[in-house]
Protein backbone atom coordinates (compact mmCIF):
# COMPACT_ATOMS: atom_id res chain seq x y z
CA UNK A 1 0.00 0.00 0.00
CA UNK A 2 1.35 3.35 -1.45
CA UNK A 3 0.23 6.19 1.53
CA UNK A 4 -0.21 10.01 -0.19
CA UNK A 5 -0.93 13.34 0.74
CA UNK A 6 -3.18 16.10 -0.45
CA UNK A 7 -1.91 19.77 -0.10
CA UNK A 8 -4.98 22.28 -0.49
CA UNK A 9 -8.58 20.84 -1.10
CA UNK A 10 -9.36 23.44 -3.69
CA UNK A 11 -10.61 22.65 -6.95
CA UNK A 12 -7.45 20.60 -8.05
CA UNK A 13 -6.56 18.73 -4.57
CA UNK A 14 -10.71 17.66 -4.37
CA UNK A 15 -10.36 16.59 -7.89
CA UNK A 16 -7.01 14.39 -6.92
CA UNK A 17 -9.22 13.05 -4.02
CA UNK A 18 -12.20 12.54 -6.76
CA UNK A 19 -9.98 10.50 -8.98
CA UNK A 20 -7.71 8.04 -6.82
CA UNK A 21 -10.94 7.15 -5.51
CA UNK A 22 -13.67 6.81 -7.96
CA UNK A 23 -10.39 5.03 -10.31
CA UNK A 24 -8.87 3.18 -7.59
CA UNK A 25 -9.48 -0.38 -8.33
CA UNK A 26 -8.52 0.43 -12.05
CA UNK A 27 -5.30 2.30 -10.51
CA UNK A 28 -4.26 -0.73 -8.47
CA UNK A 29 -4.63 -2.76 -11.27
CA UNK A 30 -2.00 -1.31 -13.59
CA UNK A 31 0.14 -0.01 -10.54
CA UNK A 32 0.22 -3.79 -8.93
CA UNK A 33 -0.34 -1.94 -5.84
CA UNK A 34 -3.04 0.59 -3.67
CA UNK A 35 -2.50 4.45 -3.33
CA UNK A 36 -4.21 5.78 -0.11
CA UNK A 37 -4.81 9.18 0.80
CA UNK A 38 -3.37 9.14 4.14
CA UNK A 39 -4.02 12.81 4.81
CA UNK A 40 -5.37 16.28 2.78
CA UNK A 41 -4.19 19.38 4.38
CA UNK A 42 -6.79 22.17 4.27
CA UNK A 43 -7.03 25.06 6.92
CA UNK A 44 -11.07 24.41 6.47
CA UNK A 45 -13.03 21.87 8.21
CA UNK A 46 -15.57 20.21 5.81
CA UNK A 47 -18.18 19.27 8.08
CA UNK A 48 -19.34 15.76 7.25
CA UNK A 49 -17.56 15.76 3.73
CA UNK A 50 -15.90 11.92 3.18
CA UNK A 51 -12.90 14.46 3.61
CA UNK A 52 -13.39 15.71 6.61
CA UNK A 53 -11.91 12.00 8.07
CA UNK A 54 -8.41 12.19 6.59
CA UNK A 55 -8.39 16.22 6.68
CA UNK A 56 -5.06 17.53 8.83
CA UNK A 57 -4.43 20.91 9.57
CA UNK A 58 -0.55 20.77 10.02
CA UNK A 59 1.91 19.81 7.34
CA UNK A 60 3.93 18.45 10.24
CA UNK A 61 1.93 16.00 10.63
CA UNK A 62 2.57 14.68 6.76
CA UNK A 63 6.14 15.39 6.91
CA UNK A 64 6.87 13.92 9.83
CA UNK A 65 4.83 10.94 8.80
CA UNK A 66 7.29 7.95 7.42
CA UNK A 67 4.46 6.31 5.73
CA UNK A 68 3.49 8.78 3.37
CA UNK A 69 5.31 8.84 0.24
CA UNK A 70 4.11 10.91 -2.08
CA UNK A 71 2.28 14.32 -1.76
CA UNK A 72 0.25 16.47 -4.10
CA UNK A 73 0.79 19.84 -3.71
CA UNK A 74 -1.88 21.71 -5.39
CA UNK A 75 -2.21 24.35 -3.27
CA UNK A 76 -0.84 26.89 -6.02
CA UNK A 77 0.92 30.35 -5.18
CA UNK A 78 4.35 30.43 -4.12
CA UNK A 79 4.02 30.31 -0.30
CA UNK A 80 3.73 28.47 1.80
CA UNK A 81 3.75 26.03 -1.48
CA UNK A 82 7.59 26.74 -2.25
CA UNK A 83 8.32 25.70 1.49
CA UNK A 84 6.01 22.36 2.20
CA UNK A 85 7.56 21.32 -1.45
CA UNK A 86 11.23 21.55 -0.15
CA UNK A 87 10.69 20.07 3.20
CA UNK A 88 8.63 17.34 1.60
CA UNK A 89 11.40 16.31 -1.04
CA UNK A 90 14.23 16.79 1.55
CA UNK A 91 12.08 14.06 3.54
CA UNK A 92 12.50 11.64 0.60
CA UNK A 93 8.81 12.32 -0.88
CA UNK A 94 7.93 12.74 -4.31
CA UNK A 95 5.99 15.60 -4.89
CA UNK A 96 3.56 15.81 -8.02
CA UNK A 97 2.26 19.44 -8.78
CA UNK A 98 -0.30 21.59 -11.02
CA UNK A 99 1.57 24.70 -9.77
CA UNK A 100 2.97 26.12 -12.72
CA UNK A 101 4.24 29.34 -10.93
CA UNK A 102 6.26 27.24 -8.53
CA UNK A 103 7.65 24.97 -11.08
CA UNK A 104 8.75 28.27 -13.38
CA UNK A 105 10.43 30.13 -10.65
CA UNK A 106 11.95 27.20 -8.76
CA UNK A 107 11.97 23.99 -11.25
CA UNK A 108 15.44 23.82 -11.47
CA UNK A 109 16.28 23.74 -7.13
CA UNK A 110 13.09 21.47 -6.64
CA UNK A 111 14.31 18.79 -9.20
CA UNK A 112 18.23 19.05 -8.06
CA UNK A 113 16.83 18.64 -4.38
CA UNK A 114 14.49 15.72 -5.16
CA UNK A 115 17.02 14.09 -7.00
CA UNK A 116 19.70 14.48 -4.10
CA UNK A 117 16.92 12.91 -1.97
CA UNK A 118 16.14 9.89 -4.23
CA UNK A 119 12.54 10.91 -5.13
CA UNK A 120 10.71 13.14 -7.61
CA UNK A 121 8.91 16.04 -8.18
CA UNK A 122 6.51 16.04 -11.32
CA UNK A 123 4.41 18.50 -12.36
CA UNK A 124 2.51 17.45 -15.61
CA UNK A 125 -0.45 19.08 -14.99
CA UNK A 126 1.30 22.67 -14.77
CA UNK A 127 0.91 23.09 -18.63
CA UNK A 128 -1.83 21.99 -20.49
CA UNK A 129 -3.97 20.90 -17.89
CA UNK A 130 -4.91 17.24 -18.43
CA UNK A 131 -2.80 17.32 -21.59
CA UNK A 132 0.32 14.93 -21.23
CA UNK A 133 2.98 17.22 -22.33
CA UNK A 134 5.81 17.48 -20.15
CA UNK A 135 6.34 13.64 -20.10
CA UNK A 136 6.05 13.41 -24.00
CA UNK A 137 8.83 16.29 -23.89
CA UNK A 138 10.85 15.20 -21.20
CA UNK A 139 10.90 11.72 -22.09
CA UNK A 140 9.46 10.56 -25.39
CA UNK A 141 11.36 13.07 -27.16
CA UNK A 142 14.26 12.96 -25.21
CA UNK A 143 15.60 11.92 -28.79
CA UNK A 144 15.08 15.00 -30.70
CA UNK A 145 16.84 17.96 -31.18
CA UNK A 146 13.22 20.15 -30.85
CA UNK A 147 12.79 22.85 -33.51
CA UNK A 148 9.95 23.88 -32.34
CA UNK A 149 7.34 24.17 -29.76
CA UNK A 150 3.80 26.21 -30.65
CA UNK A 151 0.68 26.03 -28.34
CA UNK A 152 -2.42 27.70 -27.41
CA UNK A 153 -1.70 27.24 -23.33
CA UNK A 154 -4.53 29.36 -22.23
CA UNK A 155 -7.94 28.11 -22.26
CA UNK A 156 -9.78 31.81 -20.86
CA UNK A 157 -8.20 33.84 -24.06
CA UNK A 158 -8.99 30.88 -26.27
CA UNK A 159 -12.20 30.76 -25.62
CA UNK A 160 -12.48 34.24 -26.22
CA UNK A 161 -11.05 35.14 -29.01
CA UNK A 162 -13.30 31.90 -30.80
CA UNK A 163 -16.25 33.96 -29.15
CA UNK A 164 -15.08 36.97 -30.84
CA UNK A 165 -14.88 35.10 -34.63
CA UNK A 166 -17.58 33.12 -34.00
CA UNK A 167 -20.31 35.80 -32.73
CA UNK A 168 -18.59 39.18 -34.48
CA UNK A 169 -18.73 40.19 -30.22
CA UNK A 170 -16.48 42.63 -28.89
CA UNK A 171 -13.48 41.83 -26.24
CA UNK A 172 -14.84 43.64 -23.55
CA UNK A 173 -18.28 42.20 -23.86
CA UNK A 174 -16.91 38.23 -24.65
CA UNK A 175 -14.36 38.52 -21.91
CA UNK A 176 -17.93 39.71 -19.56
CA UNK A 177 -19.20 36.66 -20.32
CA UNK A 178 -16.41 34.46 -20.04
CA UNK A 179 -16.41 35.63 -16.43
CA UNK A 180 -20.06 35.41 -15.35
CA UNK A 181 -19.78 31.68 -16.85
CA UNK A 182 -16.55 31.13 -15.03
CA UNK A 183 -13.88 30.84 -17.88
CA UNK A 184 -12.14 33.44 -16.96
CA UNK A 185 -10.99 35.03 -13.58
CA UNK A 186 -12.70 38.28 -11.56
CA UNK A 187 -8.72 39.60 -12.43
CA UNK A 188 -8.41 38.26 -15.61
CA UNK A 189 -4.70 40.16 -15.87
CA UNK A 190 -2.59 37.20 -16.41
CA UNK A 191 -4.50 35.75 -19.16
CA UNK A 192 -5.51 38.40 -21.57
CA UNK A 193 -1.93 40.09 -20.95
CA UNK A 194 -0.27 36.50 -22.05
CA UNK A 195 1.16 35.97 -18.37
CA UNK A 196 -0.08 32.33 -18.18
CA UNK A 197 1.12 31.11 -21.51
CA UNK A 198 3.97 33.02 -20.58
CA UNK A 199 4.71 30.87 -17.79
CA UNK A 200 4.03 27.81 -19.69
CA UNK A 201 5.81 28.04 -22.41
CA UNK A 202 9.01 29.04 -20.30
CA UNK A 203 8.20 25.96 -19.10
CA UNK A 204 8.13 23.78 -21.97
CA UNK A 205 10.87 25.51 -23.62
CA UNK A 206 12.90 25.00 -20.37
CA UNK A 207 12.36 21.68 -20.50
CA UNK A 208 13.08 20.97 -24.69
CA UNK A 209 16.44 22.46 -24.04
CA UNK A 210 17.50 21.28 -20.41
CA UNK A 211 18.40 24.73 -19.43
CA UNK A 212 16.23 27.40 -17.71
CA UNK A 213 14.21 30.25 -19.44
CA UNK A 214 13.48 33.19 -17.68
CA UNK A 215 9.93 34.36 -17.10
CA UNK A 216 10.80 37.74 -17.97
CA UNK A 217 13.08 37.22 -21.01
CA UNK A 218 10.11 36.10 -22.54
CA UNK A 219 8.41 38.58 -25.02
CA UNK A 220 4.97 38.67 -24.31
CA UNK A 221 1.84 40.57 -25.49
CA UNK A 222 -1.45 39.81 -24.86
CA UNK A 223 -5.16 39.58 -26.98
CA UNK A 224 -6.36 43.02 -25.54
CA UNK A 225 -5.88 44.90 -28.66
CA UNK A 226 -7.55 42.08 -31.02
CA UNK A 227 -10.94 43.75 -32.42
CA UNK A 228 -13.79 42.29 -34.17
CA UNK A 229 -12.59 44.61 -37.04
CA UNK A 230 -9.41 42.14 -37.27
CA UNK A 231 -11.07 39.21 -37.06
CA UNK A 232 -13.01 40.37 -39.97
CA UNK A 233 -10.34 40.50 -42.31
CA UNK A 234 -9.32 36.86 -41.20
CA UNK A 235 -12.05 35.47 -43.82
CA UNK A 236 -9.93 36.96 -46.62
CA UNK A 237 -7.07 35.18 -45.52
CA UNK A 238 -9.06 31.77 -44.56
CA UNK A 239 -7.50 32.24 -41.23
CA UNK A 240 -8.58 32.95 -37.71
CA UNK A 241 -6.66 34.33 -34.84
CA UNK A 242 -4.96 32.65 -31.74
CA UNK A 243 -2.64 33.29 -28.53
CA UNK A 244 0.69 31.55 -29.23
CA UNK A 245 2.97 30.45 -26.75
CA UNK A 246 5.79 29.61 -28.91
CA UNK A 247 9.63 28.39 -28.69
CA UNK A 248 12.18 27.73 -31.53
CA UNK A 249 15.55 26.32 -31.85
CA UNK A 250 17.26 27.85 -35.14
CA UNK A 251 20.62 28.18 -36.31
CA UNK A 252 22.27 27.19 -33.31
CA UNK A 253 19.47 30.20 -31.17
CA UNK A 254 17.03 30.05 -29.46
CA UNK A 255 13.75 32.16 -29.28
CA UNK A 256 10.61 32.45 -27.12
CA UNK A 257 7.31 34.56 -27.54
CA UNK A 258 3.97 34.92 -26.35
CA UNK A 259 1.67 36.86 -29.10
CA UNK A 260 -1.46 36.58 -30.80
CA UNK A 261 -0.69 35.12 -34.38
CA UNK A 262 -3.03 34.92 -37.95
CA UNK A 263 -3.03 31.40 -38.47
CA UNK A 264 -4.41 29.99 -41.95
CA UNK A 265 -6.30 26.76 -42.10
CA UNK A 266 -3.23 24.68 -43.22
CA UNK A 267 -1.93 24.92 -39.20
CA UNK A 268 -3.74 22.17 -37.27
CA UNK A 269 -3.93 24.53 -34.43
CA UNK A 270 -6.57 26.37 -36.76
CA UNK A 271 -8.86 24.67 -35.58
CA UNK A 272 -8.47 24.35 -31.82
CA UNK A 273 -11.20 26.29 -30.09
CA UNK A 274 -12.84 27.34 -27.18
CA UNK A 275 -11.10 26.64 -24.03
CA UNK A 276 -9.40 23.82 -25.22
CA UNK A 277 -5.48 23.45 -25.54
CA UNK A 278 -3.03 22.13 -27.79
CA UNK A 279 0.59 22.36 -28.24
CA UNK A 280 2.61 21.11 -31.56
CA UNK A 281 5.91 19.99 -31.20
CA UNK A 282 8.41 19.42 -34.14
CA UNK A 283 11.53 17.82 -33.48
CA UNK A 284 14.23 17.41 -35.95
CA UNK A 285 13.54 13.40 -36.63
CA UNK A 286 10.27 12.76 -35.56
CA UNK A 287 8.61 15.92 -37.56
CA UNK A 288 5.77 17.59 -36.28
CA UNK A 289 3.43 16.27 -32.97
CA UNK A 290 0.29 17.34 -31.71
CA UNK A 291 -1.39 17.16 -28.39
CA UNK A 292 -4.87 18.42 -27.35
CA UNK A 293 -7.21 18.55 -25.07
CA UNK A 294 -8.40 20.16 -21.55
CA UNK A 295 -6.22 22.67 -20.62
CA UNK A 296 -8.07 23.34 -17.12
CA UNK A 297 -10.56 22.06 -15.13
CA UNK A 298 -10.89 20.13 -12.07
CA UNK A 299 -10.83 16.18 -13.40
CA UNK A 300 -8.99 17.17 -16.36
CA UNK A 301 -6.19 19.02 -14.23
CA UNK A 302 -6.49 16.16 -11.34
CA UNK A 303 -5.81 13.60 -14.04
CA UNK A 304 -2.76 14.79 -14.91
CA UNK A 305 -1.66 15.00 -11.28
CA UNK A 306 -2.92 11.64 -10.36
CA UNK A 307 -0.75 10.50 -13.39
CA UNK A 308 2.24 11.99 -11.32
CA UNK A 309 1.31 10.50 -8.68
CA UNK A 310 1.39 6.78 -10.53
CA UNK A 311 4.79 7.90 -11.80
CA UNK A 312 5.97 8.87 -8.69
CA UNK A 313 4.64 5.09 -7.28
CA UNK A 314 6.11 3.31 -9.46
CA UNK A 315 9.68 4.66 -8.76
CA UNK A 316 9.60 4.94 -4.87
CA UNK A 317 13.59 5.14 -3.73
CA UNK A 318 14.77 6.35 -7.70
CA UNK A 319 14.47 9.80 -9.05
CA UNK A 320 13.89 9.97 -13.00
CA UNK A 321 16.12 12.38 -13.95
CA UNK A 322 14.99 15.57 -16.13
CA UNK A 323 17.56 17.40 -17.60
CA UNK A 324 16.54 21.23 -16.38
CA UNK A 325 19.69 23.10 -15.68
CA UNK A 326 20.07 26.23 -13.23
CA UNK A 327 21.89 27.87 -16.07
CA UNK A 328 19.99 30.43 -18.05
CA UNK A 329 19.29 29.54 -21.49
CA UNK A 330 20.52 32.37 -23.67
CA UNK A 331 17.04 33.56 -25.31
CA UNK A 332 17.70 35.87 -28.30
CA UNK A 333 15.61 38.77 -29.24
CA UNK A 334 12.55 38.51 -31.92
CA UNK A 335 13.73 41.46 -33.25
CA UNK A 336 15.77 39.31 -36.05
CA UNK A 337 13.06 37.02 -36.29
CA UNK A 338 11.98 37.33 -40.33
CA UNK A 339 8.16 37.14 -40.59
CA UNK A 340 4.62 38.69 -42.27
CA UNK A 341 2.38 40.90 -40.57
CA UNK A 342 -1.57 41.66 -41.36
CA UNK A 343 -1.45 45.51 -41.25
CA UNK A 344 -4.46 47.86 -40.70
CA UNK A 345 -4.00 51.48 -41.42
CA UNK A 346 -5.74 54.68 -41.25
CA UNK A 347 -5.59 55.57 -45.43
CA UNK A 348 -6.66 54.31 -48.48
CA UNK A 349 -3.95 55.44 -50.13
CA UNK A 350 -2.19 52.31 -51.83
CA UNK A 351 0.35 53.97 -53.43
CA UNK A 352 1.54 55.65 -50.08
CA UNK A 353 0.90 52.05 -48.33
CA UNK A 354 3.57 50.41 -50.60
CA UNK A 355 6.25 53.66 -49.88
CA UNK A 356 5.93 52.64 -46.21
CA UNK A 357 6.30 49.22 -46.02
CA UNK A 358 7.03 47.53 -49.14
CA UNK A 359 5.38 45.34 -51.63
CA UNK A 360 2.13 44.22 -50.00
CA UNK A 361 -0.51 41.89 -51.19
CA UNK A 362 -4.16 44.40 -50.00
CA UNK A 363 -7.26 43.19 -49.12
CA UNK A 364 -10.75 44.25 -50.00
CA UNK A 365 -11.35 46.99 -47.66
CA UNK A 366 -14.06 46.37 -44.95
CA UNK A 367 -14.06 49.86 -43.31
CA UNK A 368 -14.25 53.14 -44.28
CA UNK A 369 -11.05 55.36 -44.49
CA UNK A 370 -8.60 52.24 -43.81
CA UNK A 371 -7.36 49.43 -45.75
CA UNK A 372 -6.02 45.91 -44.44
CA UNK A 373 -3.05 44.04 -46.22
CA UNK A 374 -0.10 41.56 -45.59
CA UNK A 375 2.92 42.25 -45.51
CA UNK A 376 6.39 40.49 -47.09
CA UNK A 377 8.47 38.58 -44.99
CA UNK A 378 11.19 41.38 -42.90
CA UNK A 379 12.84 41.19 -39.30
CA UNK A 380 10.39 42.54 -36.50
CA UNK A 381 12.88 45.43 -36.60
CA UNK A 382 12.51 46.41 -39.79
CA UNK A 383 8.69 46.22 -39.46
CA UNK A 384 7.94 48.10 -36.30
CA UNK A 385 10.74 50.87 -37.59
CA UNK A 386 8.24 51.60 -40.44
CA UNK A 387 5.49 51.37 -38.85
CA UNK A 388 6.12 54.01 -36.64
CA UNK A 389 7.71 56.25 -39.33
CA UNK A 390 4.17 55.33 -41.27
CA UNK A 391 2.39 56.55 -37.67
CA UNK A 392 -1.09 55.24 -39.43
CA UNK A 393 -0.99 51.91 -38.19
CA UNK A 394 -4.36 50.77 -36.68
CA UNK A 395 -3.54 46.97 -35.44
CA UNK A 396 -0.52 44.64 -36.42
CA UNK A 397 -0.54 41.24 -35.42
CA UNK A 398 2.50 38.49 -36.75
CA UNK A 399 1.12 36.11 -39.48
CA UNK A 400 2.21 32.40 -38.41
CA UNK A 401 3.72 32.20 -42.10
N1 LIG B 1 -6.48 30.37 -16.71
C1 LIG B 1 -5.80 29.21 -17.20
C2 LIG B 1 -6.29 28.94 -18.61
C3 LIG B 1 -6.06 28.05 -16.29
O1 LIG B 1 -7.28 29.55 -19.02
O2 LIG B 1 -5.70 28.16 -19.33
C4 LIG B 1 -5.19 26.87 -16.54
O3 LIG B 1 -3.84 27.13 -16.31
Amino acid sequence: MIKAAILGFGTVGSGVFEVLNQNKEMISNKLGDEIEVKYVLDLREFEGEPVQKVLVHDIDVILNDPEVSIVCETMGGERPAYDFTKRALEKGKSVCTSNKELVEKHGPELLQIAKAHNCNYQFEASVGGGIPIIRPLATSLSQEDILSITGILNGTTNYILSKMEKEGADFDAVLKKAQEHGYAERNPEADVCGYDACRKISILTSLAYGKNVNFEDIYTEGITEITTQDFAYMKQLSATIKLFGKSMHQDGKYYAMVAPFVVTEENPLYSVSGVFNAILVKGNMVGETMYYGKGAGKLATASAVVADVIDCAKHLGKHIYVKWDDEKLAVSSIENANRRFFVRVSTTDHAQVEKDFGKVTFLDSLFEGECGFVTEAMPEKTFFEKAKAAGNVISRIRMDA
